[in-house]
C-alpha cells in the first residue's frame, strides 16, 4: 500500500507500546485511527492527545479474545470513517512460567489473546479491507514465534500460531491475486510496559506456583532486558515501511534469526534440540 493518506487504520493494543508506536508512525503518514484496547484510561488519554494534535482518532474499549468485541471494533471504523485499509492485531499479553507450572486458565487467557484475538481481526476484517481495493493485515507476533524458549510456553504457542497464521494468509492472498497484504511482526525486545500489563490483565485469581526461586528474578531481568530493548515509535517505523514496501517479515533485531539458523542447522545435524 504506497498512499497512506486520509486511509483508515485500526490498530489493537494501541493505547500502549508497540501499538502506540503504530498508530502515531500512521498518524505522521496522516491516516485515521481507530484505536482499541482494553486499559480504558490508557485509551482515552491517547485518542485525547491524538485529536489534539489534528489527527482524526477514535478510541474503543476492545477484548480482542471477544468475537463480537472485534465485530464491534469493525462496525466503529466503518460508522466512522466509511471503511478499513489497514489492520494491525497487535495486542498481547505474557507471563514467564515453565509448562509444568502453568495454570489452565492462564493458557487460554494467552492463547485467547494472542493468537485468537489475529484469528478473529482476520476472519473480520478480511472482507472489509478486501472491498477498498487495497490494504493490508499485519499482526505481531515475537521472535517467540521462531524459537521456544524456555518459561514461555503458552506465548511461544500463540506466536509460533501468529506467524503461522500470517504466512498461510500472505501465500493464499497472493495465490488468489487479492488487493489486500499482509506482513508479521516479529520483535526481539523492545521497550514497553508489557510486563506490567500482562499482570494487570491476567484474570487468574490463584497464585501461580512458585516457579523455583529464581522466578521473581526471572521477571525482573526480562524488564531490565525490555527497557534495554527498541524504542516502540521505531517499531511503529518498521512497520510503516514494511506496508509501503510490501514486506512479509517486519524483525526488529534481524541478527536473532541467526539462533533459528541454528535451530535449523541441529534439525538437519543430528536432530537435537538447541539451548536456546
Ligand atoms: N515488548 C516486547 O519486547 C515484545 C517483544 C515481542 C513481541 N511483543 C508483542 O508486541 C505486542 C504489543 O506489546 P507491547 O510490548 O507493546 O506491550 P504493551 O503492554 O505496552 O501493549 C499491549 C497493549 O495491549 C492491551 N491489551 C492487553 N490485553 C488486551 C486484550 N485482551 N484486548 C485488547 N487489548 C489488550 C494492553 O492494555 C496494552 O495497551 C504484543 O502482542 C506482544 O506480545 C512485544
Amino acid at each position: 500500500m504506497k498512499d497512506f493518506k486520509d486511509k483508515v487504520a485500526v490498530i489493537t493494543g494501541g493505547a500502549s507500546g508497540i501499538g502506540l508506536g503504530m498508530a502515531r508512525a500512521f498518524a505522521e503518514r496522516g491516516m485515521k485511527l481507530v484505536i482499541a484496547d482494553l486499559d480504558e484510561a490508557a485509551l482515552e488519554s491517547v485518542t485525547k492527545t491524538f485529536r489534539s494534535a489534528g489527527v482524526e482518532a477514535v478510541g474503543q474499549l476492545c477484548d480482542v479474545s471477544q468475537h463480537e468485541q472485534i465485530q464491534s471494533l469493525a462496525d466503529l471504523a466503518v460508522d466512522t470513517f466509511g471503511g478499513v485499509n489497514v489492520l494491525c492485531n497487535n495486542a498481547g499479553v505474557g507471563i514467564p512460567t515453565a509448562t509444568h507450572n502453568m495454570k489452565l486458565k492462564d493458557w487460554k487467557w494467552i492463547i485467547d489473546v494472542d493468537l485468537w484475538g489475529p484469528i478473529y481481526g482476520v476472519e473480520v476484517f478480511l472482507p472489509l479491507i478486501e472491498a477498498q481495493g487495497e490494504g493490508h493485515i499485519n499482526s505481531t507476533s515475537s521472535m517467540a514465534g521462531m524459537i521456544a524458549a524456555r518459561r514461555m510456553g503458552a506465548y511461544n504457542v500463540a506466536k509460533h500460531g501468529v506467524i503461522a497464521l500470517m504466512a498461510s494468509l500472505e501465500r493464499e492472498l497472493r495465490a488468489r491475486r487479492s488487493p489486500v497484504t499482509s506482513s508479521v511482526l516479529c520483535p526481539g525486545p523492545i521497550n514497553t510496559n508489557i510486563s506490567a500489563n500482562s499482570v494487570q490483565f491476567r484474570p487468574s485469581v490463584a497464585k501461580p506456583k512458585p516457579d523455583g526461586p529464581k522466578a521473581g528474578q526471572m521477571g525482573a531481568e526480562i524488564q531490565a532486558m525490555l527497557e534495554k530493548g527498541m524504542q516502540p515509535d521505531e517499531v511503529g517505523a518498521l512497520v510503516a515501511d514494511a506496508i509501503e514496501n510490501d514486506r512479509f517479515w517486519v524483525l526488529t533485531h534481524p541478527r536473532w534469526t541467526k539462533t533459528v539458523q541454528k535451530q535449523l542447522d541441529a534439525m538437519n545435524n543430528d536432530q537435537s534440540l538447541t539451548k536456546a
